[in-house]
């Protein structure tokens, strides 16, 4: 089935996010996933499997860009819905398993906020099923990723999220995103995956 363009794109203005950011982004480069994933799936429907071949073969290819396009579109779809928030501290299921696992708000804040400068790509809080514990992951790549983690909060650190308000003020992009989580929204993945009954 045809992917669609999910509508999570933050309604009216954003603190420290002019409309033009967040248009280039959503409606540019996010929907342009989109449509690429749709076209690597109608090719993927005729590709000849009798030439797969771990060199070269479109096979190999198509399979390729489907990782890494179907990453692109997630992340971007966890992104947007998590931002158009007003910030601040948690509270709930989420407040509660960052405490456990960081040992406090202020040291998981610590870490991500440096992950936004060291990532080339995504920041990722995610619960990972195999200790079934809370990790900051890096991603520099929309296809680097860990397997079987749920994701719980995603930052875009790609120079396109930031670049058209802040040139190469990394920092001062990263306070805007703290400025708009949407805690609502990790709190809805966290009970959708009903993290706190695995405790
Ligand atoms: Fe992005």
């Amino acid at each position: 089935m045809a992917h669609t363009v999910k509508n999570v794109k933050p309604k009216g203005e954003l603190s420290g996010f002019s409309p033009k950011q967040i248009d280039e982004h959503f409606d540019v480069l996010y929907k342009g996933y989109v449509n690429k994933l749709n076209e690597i799936e109608a090719k993927l429907g005729e590709a000849d499997l009798s030439q797969a071949n771990a060199t070269y073969s479109q096979f190999r290819e198509l399979k390729r860009e489907e990782v890494f396009t179907t990453q692109a579109v997630r992340l971007h779809e966890a992104f947007f819905e998590n931002i158009g928030g007003t910030g601040g501290k948690p509270t709930g299921a989420i407040a509660d398993l960052i405490a456990r696992d960081f040992g406090s708000y202020e040291k998981w804040e610590a870490e991500f906020r440096a992950l936004g400068v060291a990532a080339r790509g995504w920041v990722v809080l995610a619960f990972d099923w195999a200790d079934r514990k809370l990790h900051n992951y890096l991603s520099d790549i929309h296809s680097d990723g860990v397997w079987d983690a749920s994701v719980l909060l995603v930052m875009d650190v790609y120079e396109h999220s930031y670049f058209i308000d802040y040139g190469t003020a990394r920092k001062a992009y990263i306070d805007a995103f703290f400025r708009n989580i949407n805690w609502d929204v990790v709190n809805e993945r966290v009970s959708r995956v009903q993290i706190a009954a695995q405790r």
